[in-house]
């Protein structure tokens, strides 16, 4: 027979009223009439009263298990070790203790699927990006195999687009390599004393012929004349500000402008990229850093991007401790902005 509330109440309410009626018999004076009365009501109000504490209790703390188990099947994941820690109730206790357990398993496997999904769909794009140039490759050699090398103005034309895509595919390995690198935190920053100045000339030297082509100025504001010195990995640092600029001048107008600007404060420099293009709409600003976004797939596919850029960049500053953000507005232009540690 199981130990049911009632089977324990009555055994309780039974034991409690012989001692009551036991007790009584001592004393002098007792009637007959006097110890029924009193065996009937402490039997009847200590069954009760027993009762009433087992169903409490038991109702109570199941009841909150199911809470429990209501709130995880909602993943409501709210609650802090401290209160579980600080609580000594021994149910409430154990209760919270599966609770939190539950949950941090739960986010574990949440992360784990986030992760798996992350990786389907990179597998994904990147097999599409790697596609693209391959194909156009191979289109372009065969059909000079098939005939059209004979003619030396198509040759000359075709070698020259196969080129191109296989540029494009170099680049673009390049960036995943670059990206996965970075990603997997298999190279460490070298972290010196950098002079941002005298490498956005340098990248300015770089970019020249396409600023030229596009009629567009390249120009460096800073605070003072003079080094600008941060904190940084030089080549990394590079990476980023080539990026940015580059996009400036990529996605800017003709006859346009690009403006670098190298702010002082008492601890950082605040690096800018501005230009006065076309700017980004704003439904796509939160999602130009993501690997392989682009704004319109045409337009930047036709300037060689590989989207993977401002992926980079975010990395990148990721590294270094700071936060890139963008400031866009339509036919006015658009602004990255980051800060790095100054160094003396
Ligand atoms: N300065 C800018 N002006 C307008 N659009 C930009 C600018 N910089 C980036 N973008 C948009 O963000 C997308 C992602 O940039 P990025 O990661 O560098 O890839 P991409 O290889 O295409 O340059 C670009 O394709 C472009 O559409
Ligand atoms: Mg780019």
């Amino acid at each position: 027979m199981s130990l049911s509330p009632r089977f324990i109440a009555l055994l309780l309410a039974c034991l409690i009223s012989a001692l009551t009626l036991a007790f009584l018999t001592f004393v002098e004076g007792v009637t007959n009439n006097m110890l029924f009365v009193v065996g009937v009501s402490s039997f009847v109000i200590s069954f009760f009263l027993v009762l009433y504490a087992i169903e409490l209790l038991v109702f109570r703390e199941v009841n909150k298990m199911y809470k429990t188990i209501r709130q995880l099947k909602i993943r409501d994941f709210t609650i802090s070790r401290k209160s579980v820690i600080k609580n000594n109730n021994p149910f409430k206790k154990l209760n919270d203790e599966i609770f939190v357990y539950v949950a941090k398993k739960q986010k574990e496997i949440d992360e784990l699927k986030r992760l798996e999904q992350f990786r389907r769909e990179f597998l994904a794009d990147v097999s599409h990006e790697l596609k693209t140039p391959i194909f156009a490759a191979q289109g372009f050699i065969h059909t000079l195999i098939d005939g059209a090398i004979d003619d030396e103005q198509v040759r000359d034309k075709f070698l020259s687009k196969a080129a191109k895509s296989l540029d494009g595919l170099d680049a673009l390995v390049k960036d995943l390599v670059a990206l996965s690198q970075l990603e997997t935190g298999e190279v460490k920053m070298n972290f010196e004393r950098v002079d941002l100045a005298h490498i956005t000339r340098e990248i300015f030297e770089q970019l020249e012929k396409i600023a030229h082509a596009k009629r567009t100025s390249l120009r460096l504001k800073t605070t003072y004349p003079g080094p600008v010195w941060v904190k940084a990995d030089p080549q990394r640092i590079m990476q980023v500000m080539t990026n940015l600029i580059e996009n400036a001048l990529k996605y800017g107008n003709e006859n346009g402008r690009v403006v670098v600007s190298l702010e002082e404060d008492k601890k950082h420099i605040l690096v800018s990229v501005r230009d006065d293009g076309p700017g980004i709409p704003p439904e796509h600003l939160s999602r130009i850093f993501e690997r392989f976004y682009r704004v319109e797939k045409s337009r930047s596919k036709d300037r060689g991007g590989t989207g993977l850029g401002l992926a980079i960049v975010k990395h990148i500053l990721n590294a270094h401790k700071a936060k890139v953000t963008v400031m866009s507005k339509i036919d006015k232009g658009t602004t990255f902005r980051f800060k790095l540690e100054r160094m003396e």
